[in-house]
């Protein structure tokens, strides 16, 4: 079975994309900007999805078509919105249509668990239109599909516009978490690794035409989340609530009310949060100071001894 991985270079598609070919996928990635962590056994397509016939011509002979391309960030959606809409809604459609011209088994699309929350601006509209148009393909071309609905993801191969990332980053370089709020909205942080599993695991037969939510098992308030980042850190980080500024992003809870529920997938294994949060306090350690490291210990240099 032959997929395609629109977005595949990013944070979330790149680890599909080694999801599927860890299940035995042979896997194409394509995107605007080449993978930096493209696999032997992956081939690589560097194109914009906007571009109809190289779209077209990529999707022929592939079964399986995924969409992670466009505009990922809430606030850059908010200051480009016609940009948005092009990219992910008119490009969504264009991923569409070759799907359904290559007679493609199964359609999956990258929402939100947020997709019909208050908040989320023009990234949560190009969303919802893109859950309507690919319900639109499947009532009218048969088109069969899924729809994830991602919570908030973490891990490896995030940059800072991820949320978490940016947070350990300014724990570790500024001894500080500053946010604007109170920390008690509510979020499901779900380990990246374990998101690209379930976003193989879907393509069985049981979710076919679902709309399925992929987020973790474990709530949390952000404000939890900082003091569990500042006890992993020896508590020497100082957490501050400056005061709240109206914003785009999500309030309380993720959960509010959704045309078309959608079913949760809940694996048997997961990776626990606070593993993966210290995992990802290495990692960005790692990043901030690049020593040699053993076993989590750093080797000094000989000459220095
Ligand atoms: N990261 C999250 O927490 C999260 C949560 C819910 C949903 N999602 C959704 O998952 C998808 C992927 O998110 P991500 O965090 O991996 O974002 P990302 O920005 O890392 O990945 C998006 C990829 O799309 C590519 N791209 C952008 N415009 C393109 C174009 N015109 N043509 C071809 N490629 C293009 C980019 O080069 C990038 O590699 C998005 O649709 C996002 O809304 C992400």
């Amino acid at each position: 079975m032959k997929a395609i991985v629109f977005g595949g270079s990013g944070f979330l598609g790149s680890h599909v994309a080694d999801a599927l070919d860890d299940a035995g996928y042979k896997v194409v990635i394509y995107d605007i900007k080449p993978s930096a962590h493209l696999r032997k056994a992956q081939s690589m397509i560097t194109g914009d999805i906007l571009d109809q016939k190289k779209v077209e011509a990529a999707v022929k002979n592939c079964d399986i078509v995924y969409n992670f391309a466009g505009i990922a960030d809430i606030d850059e959606a908010s200051k480009r919105p016609l940009e948005s809409v092009k990219c992910n809604i008119l490009g969504n459609s264009i991923l569409l249509e070759a799907a359904r011209k290559a007679g493609a088994k199964r359609f999956v699309f990258a929402s939100s668990l947020y997709v019909y929350s208050k908040a989320g601006a023009f990234y949560r509209s190009t969303k919802q239109a893109c859950e309507l148009l690919i319900e639109n393909y499947h009532e009218v071309f048969n088109l069969p599909y899924t729809i994830l609905r991602y919570g908030s993801l973490y891990g490896p191969r995030a940059d800072d516009r991820n949320f978490i990332y940016n947070i350990i980053r300014q724990a570790l370089t500024q001894n500080r978490i500053s946010r604007h709020g109170d920390g008690e909205e509510i979020r499901e942080y779900i380990h990246v690794c374990d998101a690209a599993k379930g976003s193989v695991e879907i393509l069985s037969d049981e979710f076919v035409n679902q709309h399925v939510i992929l987020t973790g098992n474990q709530q949390m308030k952000v404000k939890d989340l900082f003091f569990m980042i500042r006890e992993m850190l020896g508590n020497n980080v100082k957490v501050e609530f400056l005061p709240s500024k109206e914003n785009t992003h999500y309030e309380i809870t993720p959960y509010s009310f959704a045309p078309k529920i959608g079913r949760r997938l809940i694996s048997k294994t997961y990776l626990d949060l606070s593993q993966g949060i210290l995992e990802s306090v290495y990692d960005a350690y790692k990043q901030i100071s690049p020593l040699p490291t053993c076993d989590g210990m750093v080797i000094k240099d000989k000459k220095k001894r």
